[in-house]
């Protein structure tokens, strides 16, 4: 059995910056499994269904092999054999992501990949439902949050720095909305576990979260 460590929280917590930095201290693998809700998300816009088609997405998701690779320390993630990840990020992408994950089929299809990854390594896993489902057991638990307007305001600095024009208040907005579309739903909605310590970064540097981290692992 690996060292497991889940964390999870809402959309632009800093989840996977300082999961990544927990990850290169402590020498385990990080595993981004929103980037496999997104994986499939690929498949179901391929395949022409829409975010609303619920039986639609269902039958797709029959014919879609998620996995994951690690290529000089970057996750890959690959769809039906082919390497998908510069997909993820499009915005169509996260929007399908968030839909079609509230259908239990498409949860139930990424389980047992999850759970394999964590058996045989040491891994930190952020997403939604790591600590409450994926990894009950999990040694550290962490459920880390931020204000709305934290959030926003940091999604909107990183697309500006990248020279994408946005607007603050519909991204602000967008996380609202995927805030109560992933607490809301109702297989394994965005919750902090009983057992999970609650980071609240809306003050801290991310060097700050990532110390408080490493200091409740082995
Ligand atoms: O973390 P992210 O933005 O890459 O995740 C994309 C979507 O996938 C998000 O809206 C919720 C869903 N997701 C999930 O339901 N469970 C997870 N463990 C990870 C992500």
């Amino acid at each position: 059995m690996g060292y497991n460590v889940a964390i999870d929280g809402p959309a632009g917590a800093g989840k996977s910056t300082i999961a990544k930095l927990v990850a290169k201290e402590k020498g385990y693998i990080y595993v981004d499994t929103g980037a496999l809700y997104r994986g499939l998300a690929v498949h179901f816009l391929d395949m022409g269904v829409s975010p609303e088609d619920r039986t639609g997405i269902i039958g797709a998701v029959k014919s879609a092999d998620v996995t994951i690779q690690y290529e000089d320390g970057a996750q890959q993630v690959y769809l039906n054999g082919k390497n998908i990840t510069a997909r993820l990020r499009d915005e169509a992408v996260g929007n399908m992501a968030s839909m079609s994950s509230a259908i239990p089929e498409v949860r139930a299809h990424l389980l047992a990949l999850q759970q394999n990854m964590a058996r045989e390594k040491d891994v930190i896993m952020d997403g939604r439902d790591i600590g409450t489902c994926v990894l009950p057991d999990a040694d550290v638990k962490v459920f880390l949050t931020a204000g709305v307007k934290t959030r926003a305001k940091r999604r909107y600095d990183e697309l500006t720095q990248k020279g994408v024009a946005c607007d603050l208040a519909e991204i602000e907005k967008d996380i609202r909305d995927r805030d109560e579309r992933d607490m809301t739903r109702e297989t394994a909605p965005l919750k902090q576990a009983k057992d999970a310590v609650l980071i609240d970064s809306s003050h801290m540097s991310i060097e700050e979260v990532a110390a408080a981290i490493v200091a409740l692992c082995k």
